[in-house]
């Protein structure tokens, strides 16, 4: 073999191990983003992961995906890469303006290599492109249309290819299982909210002194959580812990629960079951993991004298001590079996004598702020502070 032929077989070789490294590196990225479509629960998050794997797999600096608003037909971002929050944020495509509102209108892939000379967008838009070449996909989910995927400003400066195309309409397919499958995770999760919510209505309205208890807590907990200044996914998380703290109940016998004396200590003991009870009947709920652990700590105590684990201070979660506030300040201003509900301004008075023990102090604070603001007017004596 001539030395010349020699070169030819190497480079072709080369280029052949080339080829089968793209295509692993390619089927690792679909194997990813199928991995993630099975196990979808942010549909925000899941789509920004396959804006920023597709870049990286275009080796393109701009990708974004952008779903359709049925009502107003046009698309709006929700996940990008390489493009300003403003844009983000700001940009609206009406069905048939600029490119993906052509792959909106005409529901199909589109390779551009020079988007200042293609007729097809000569007329559609005077926006200034980053980069002439530029590949988009359809998305659809159960063959209706949902959105598109656009990729482009190639870091290399080469036009997209046909193979590019196929790459990313294979990755607009598994978009389109995302969004389905989010969409029924979100079907799903809400049916178990309306059936777990149910329950807990029906723990409330079981025994007439707890009536509307899960609601009132639920109130409470969310004002001191904005007074606090905690994030809005935080408030959520607290908001279902808050609806469904007492879950646990359901596993606690009515004699108990209503028994109008004084409870035997294994009594206590059996209402103590209840934030583990709930835990339990609630663990199964992934989406709810947040909200678990702060169920599972509603009675514990700023001194570390509470249940279930009788962790201490800053070790009970944030949350949890927000519910303690919450909670007992329901519990002491509603009438019980076994004694008269206290006036607001005794129960202040007790978070005030609880605050560093039973209490954490700035949450107590907090608490106390939040009725200074409000007149809550669910509460039975609502009007005490003003006297
Ligand atoms: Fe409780
Ligand atoms: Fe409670």
């Amino acid at each position: 073999m001539s030395l010349n032929s020699l070169e030819v077989k190497i480079s072709e070789l080369e280029e052949q191990i080339a080829r089968k490294n793209r295509q692993i590196q390619e089927l690792e990225l679909m194997h990813k983003i199928s991995k993630e479509a099975a196990g979808v629960i942010h549909l925000n998050k899941s789509l920004q992961l396959i804006a920023n794997e597709a870049c990286d797999a275009f080796k393109a600096g701009i990708g974004s995906i952008l779903l359709i608003d049925l009502e107003l037909e046009e698309l709006v971002i929700k996940a990008a890469r390489g493009l300003d929050e403003a844009v983000i944020r700001e940009t609206r495509v009406k069905v048939g303006e600029r490119v993906s509102g052509w792959v909106a209108e005409f529901r199909e892939p589109l390779l551009v290599v020079d988007i200042e000379k293609d007729q097809r967008f000569a007329k559609r838009s005077n926006e200034k492109y980053f980069n002439k070449s530029l590949i988009a996909a359809p998305i659809f989910c159960l063959g209706q249309f949902m959105g598109v995927i656009n990729i482009n400003n190639k870091k290399t400066k080469e036009v997209f290819t046909e193979h590019d195309l196929d790459l990313l309409v294979a990755i607009a397919e598994q978009a389109g299982i995302i969004i389905n499958n989010a969409d029924n995770y979100k079907k799903l999760q809400n049916l178990y909210m309306d059936t777990v919510s149910a329950l807990t209505e029906a723990i409330d309205t079981r025994d007439h002194y707890t009536k509307n208890h899960s609601e009132h807590v639920t109130q409470y907990a969310v004002d001191i959580a904005r007074e606090l200044g905690l994030s809005e996914e935080r408030i959520s998380i607290l908001r279902d812990a808050a609806k469904l703290h007492d879950i646990g109940k359901i596993g606690v016998h009515d004699y108990i629960l209503m028994k109008p004396g004084k409870l035997t200590n294994e009594e206590w003991e059996e209402i103590k079951l209840h934030a583990l009870k709930g835990v339990k009947i609630l663990q199964p709920l992934t989406f709810l993991n947040g909200s678990i652990d702060i169920i599972r700590s509603h009675h514990e105590r700023y001194d570390g004298q509470g249940y279930p684990d009788g962790r201490k201070g800053e070790d009970i979660p944030f949350e949890a001590r927000i519910m303690a506030v919450a909670d007992s300040f329901d519990a002491m201003t509603t009438e019980r079996p076994y004694r008269k509900a206290l006036t607001t301004k005794e129960a202040l008075d007790e978070i005030v004598r609880e605050k560093g023990s039973q209490f954490d102090p700035d949450i107590a604070d907090a608490f106390l702020r939040c009725v200074s603001k409000k007149n809550y007017s669910f509460s039975q004596e609502s009007t005490d502070l003003k006297e």
